[in-house]
Formats: C-alpha cells, sequence, structure tokens
C-alpha cells in the first residue's frame, strides 16, 4: 500500500492551479444517462472517484471517450444494463447518483446501497423518499435498491436534512419527469448550481439553483451539451489553510474566492492575509495563526469538508478553540491521528477542543477517510521532523496529485511504494 513521507518545518511559497471540483464533476458525468446525445465535460480532475464513475458508466453502456486535456466525451445513446453493481459502488458512495438519471431515462434502475464509510452510515433514505414522491417503485433487497417507474410525474418534495447529493439526484430525475417539480430545503452548494447549469445547457428548465427551492418543468428529452466543472472550492481551502498553518505565502490559479466566504473569513480571523483575483486568491500568513471556532453546517456556512484541515490549524494556533460537526456523526477520525502528532485534542461528542501548540511532532499516522487524510498531510508540513501517511489510496480519491502540487510550493514530500 502506498505512503507519502513528509519532511515538516518548511512554509509554502509559491503558485498552484487548482482542478475542477470532484463534486460537482461526479453528478455531471451522471447527467449523461439524462440523454442519448453526446455530453463534453471539461476540466475532470484526474481522481480515484471520477475513474470509478466513468467505469460505472461504461458498464451501463455509456460510450467513453477521454483526452489528454482532462475532457470526457460522454454518450448516452443506448443504457442497455441500468445497473449499478456492489463491486464499484462500495469504492465510492456518490454512485447513487446514477438512479434518479436511470430511473428518469430508462424507467428501471438497480442501484447496489452504497453502505456507510468512516465518517458515518451515510444513509439514502431521502433520495429513495423523493423519487417514491415522483411515482418510483422502490424496494431495497439483498443490498439493492431495486427501482421502476413507467413515467416519472413531478411532485413538491420538502426534503427533511439538507442533501447535496439527495437534492442532486431529485434534481436530474425530475427534469424527464411529467409535469413540475419543487424541491424545498434544497441543499444550496455551488456543485449543485454547477450541475443545474449543465442540466440547463442540456434543456432541462430549472429555476432556483443555489437558494433552498428549487422548480424543475419537466421536459421530454435532453440534447446533448459542453460544460466546464468548476473549481475545487475544498482542493482550494485546503492548500490555503496548508499554507497558512506552514506561515507561508501561495497564489491559486483558477480559484474561485465567491464560493469560499466562509473559509476565507475564517483564515482571515486567524490572521491570514488574504486578497482575491477574478479567478485567483492570494494568501500569506506571517505570524502565528489564533485559533478560531468553527461550526459545519450547509452551504453557505462553514464547509464539513474543511473542518479536519481547521483541526490541524487550530493545533498549532495560538490559544485554544472549538470544533463542532453538525453534519456527519464520525468526522473526527482524523483526532486521535492528530494526537499522535502531538496534538492537544479532546472530543465530547460531536465536539473538539483544541488547545494550540508550537510544534507538532513527525509520526506515522494512518488516514482513514478523504479529508482526514488531507488534515494528516498538513500536520505532517508543519510537524517537527518526519511523517509518514499510510493508506493514502484515501487521498487519492479526492485531491489531484497532491505531491506534485506541495512539491511545488517548496514541501519536502514524496510518494513510497
Ligand atoms: C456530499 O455528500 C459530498 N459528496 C460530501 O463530500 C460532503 O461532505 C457532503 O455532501 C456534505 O456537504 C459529494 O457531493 C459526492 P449529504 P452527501 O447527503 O450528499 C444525511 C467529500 O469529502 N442524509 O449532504 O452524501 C447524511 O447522513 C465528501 O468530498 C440522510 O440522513 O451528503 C448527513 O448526515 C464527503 N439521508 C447529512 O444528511 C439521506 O438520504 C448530509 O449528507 C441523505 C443524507
Amino acid at each position: 500500500m502506498q505512503k507519502l513521507v513528509i519532511e515538516g518545518g518548511i512554509p509554502l511559497q509559491g503558485e498552484i492551479r487548482i482542478s475542477g471540483a470532484k463534486n460537482a464533476a461526479l453528478p455531471i458525468l451522471c447527467a449523461t444517462l439524462l440523454s442519448r446525445e453526446t455530453l463534453h465535460v471539461e476540466n475532470v480532475p484526474h481522481l480515484k472517484d471520477v475513474t470509478t464513475m466513468l467505469s460505472l458508466l461504461a458498464q451501463m453502456g455509456v460510450g467513453i471517450t477521454l483526452d489528454a486535456s482532462q475532457c470526457v466525451e460522454l454518450s448516452g445513446r443506448e443504457i442497455p444494463n441500468p445497473v449499478a453493481p456492489y463491486e464499484l459502488v462500495k469504492t465510492m458512495r456518490a454512485s447513487i447518483l446514477v438512479l434518479g438519471p436511470l430511473l428518469a431515462r430508462t424507467g428501471r434502475a438497480s442501484v447496489s446501497l452504497p453502505g456507510g464509510c468512516a465518517i458515518g452510515l451515510r444513509p439514502v433514505d431521502l433520495h429513495i423518499k423523493g423519487l417514491q414522491a415522483m411515482g418510483a417503485e422502490i424496494e431495497v433487497a439483498n443490498g439493492y435498491i431495486q427501482a421502476s417507474a413507467s413515467k416519472l410525474h413531478g411532485a413538491r418534495i420538502c426534503m427533511d436534512l439538507v442533501s447535496v447529493t439527495g437534492t442532486e439526484n431529485l434534481m436530474m430525475a425530475a427534469t424527464l419527469a411529467r409535469g413540475v417539480t419543487v424541491i424545498e430545503n434544497a441543499a444550496r452548494e455551488p456543485e449543485v448550481v454547477d450541475l443545474a447549469n449543465c442540466l440547463i445547457s442540456m434543456g432541462a428548465k430549472i429555476s432556483g439553483a443555489g437558494s433552498d427551492t428549487i422548480e424543475i418543468e419537466g421536459v421530454d428529452e435532453l440534447h446533448g451539451a459542453r460544460h466546464r466543472v468548476m473549481p475545487d472550492r475544498i482542493e482550494s481551502g485546503t492548500f490555503l489553510v496548508a499554507a497558512a498553518a506552514s506561515l507561508g505565502k501561495i497564489k491559486l490559479h483558477g480559484a474561485r474566492s465567491d464560493i469560499l466566504d466562509a473559509v476565507l473569513d475564517k483564515l482571515s480571523e486567524s490572521g491570514a492575509h488574504i486578497s482575491t483575483g477574478e479567478e485567483s486568491i492570494f494568501l500569506e500568513m506571517r505570524d502565528r495563526p489564533k485559533s478560531v471556532n468553527v461550526r459545519t453546517a450547509p452551504y453557505p456556512a462553514f464547509p464539513t469538508d474543511m473542518q479536519a484541515q481547521f483541526m490541524v490549524l487550530n493545533s498549532v494556533a495560538e490559544g485554544s478553540a472549538l470544533i463542532t460537526e453538525t453534519i456527519f456523526e464520525n468526522r473526527f477520525m482524523h483526532v486521535q491521528e492528530l494526537c499522535r502528532m502531538g496534538a492537544h485534542i479532546e472530543v465530547e461528542g460531536n465536539a473538539a477542543m483544541v488547545r494550540g501548540k508550537e510544534r507538532l511532532g513527525g509520526a506515522t499516522v494512518m488516514a482513514t477517510d478523504l479529508r482526514a487524510s488531507a488534515s494528516l498531510v498538513i500536520a505532517g508540513l508543519v510537524a517537527r521532523g518526519e511523517t509518514t501517511i499510510e493508506r493514502i489510496y484515501h487521498i487519492d480519491r479526492g485531491y489531484e496529485c497532491i505531491e506534485e502540487k506541495l512539491a511545488q510550493l517548496g514541501a519536502k514530500i514524496r510518494r513510497m511504494a
């Protein structure tokens, strides 16, 4: 199993380009199932989860052509096999995103239940409930969601919880349903908006994406389109936190500051000097960061995908701070690993009290989930001595060439077999 080995204590300095957003690319690739025509998707990040999604779509019958420059051409002319098998779904929960499009396009779907993962049970009951409201017959048996619908119809759906992929699944299904669907308490994440923009370019009639009420008027069919995936706000935030924690100075190209307000506000509060351009973000941290309290919540509040990274920043900051995780029930897996590096963190339920200290100490640690892995990389960058991170397949799921980008910023980091 591959490892990352990091020599800590070097402030990050330099410039990098941000990749396309994983959590926008994944639903957008699924949108190809909604049309017989070709969907051209640009700025697709080269990630394990994207490769898995493309394999999942290909075995359903989608024609896929990749070109060298992150462009993917998908053709859903025929979907002879509307099945998402366990072998693929177990490695990527976002596979559930094929359920709505398959039902809307083919009238049937057999999708393996994703099952839980390190950060929580991750149920999909809201996806199922919404599709049933649109007329789908759904049975869950033997670990599979067996769904059928002669023709989905519009419905008014109020989501019990804000669910990003739940909103995306139902929005995609509604594009081909008969009549109007209204999704209330919808997720407002920028990735939902990027998917909506792609669907609209395919001929869907959607209004309200980005607000908590999305209205979709079903059409008979969607046509092909060309869409460029938005930049990854979590990758942006992760590198900014790494620069802040290491007292560095970096510039991100191809990054959008308008979708990172909550994160940029917290970084400024910790003492970072930040300036933004049309498609760039510059950050300099001149002195030791100050601790900042963080409470995760649905967009536009502080993103749960940035919680682990701020845990590290607070671990080396001046003062103490409280980190509260309100989205997932088990998203503190990185805490015990950070404590092995000398961090002072006490967890009580969904809250962690972090008491900052000057330096962490390098150690061998184990990655448990995608964003926890990123926090261990940041910890390794700021720790005294050498840190080895095991099970880094987690990190490859969501960060494109992370060690190349960090090396570009001066980090001493290498991948070992
Ligand atoms: C998406 O996951 C993201 N993944 C996650 O990013 C992100 O952390 C999460 O949204 C929250 O922002 C993708 O977009 C592919 P949810 P998702 O449905 O959609 C509960 C990363 O690191 N819930 O918004 O699966 C759920 O258990 C990943 O890139 C139900 O109870 O998350 C959670 O407590 C990790 N029933 C809350 O809602 C449902 O049917 C929010 O989950 C659905 C969700």
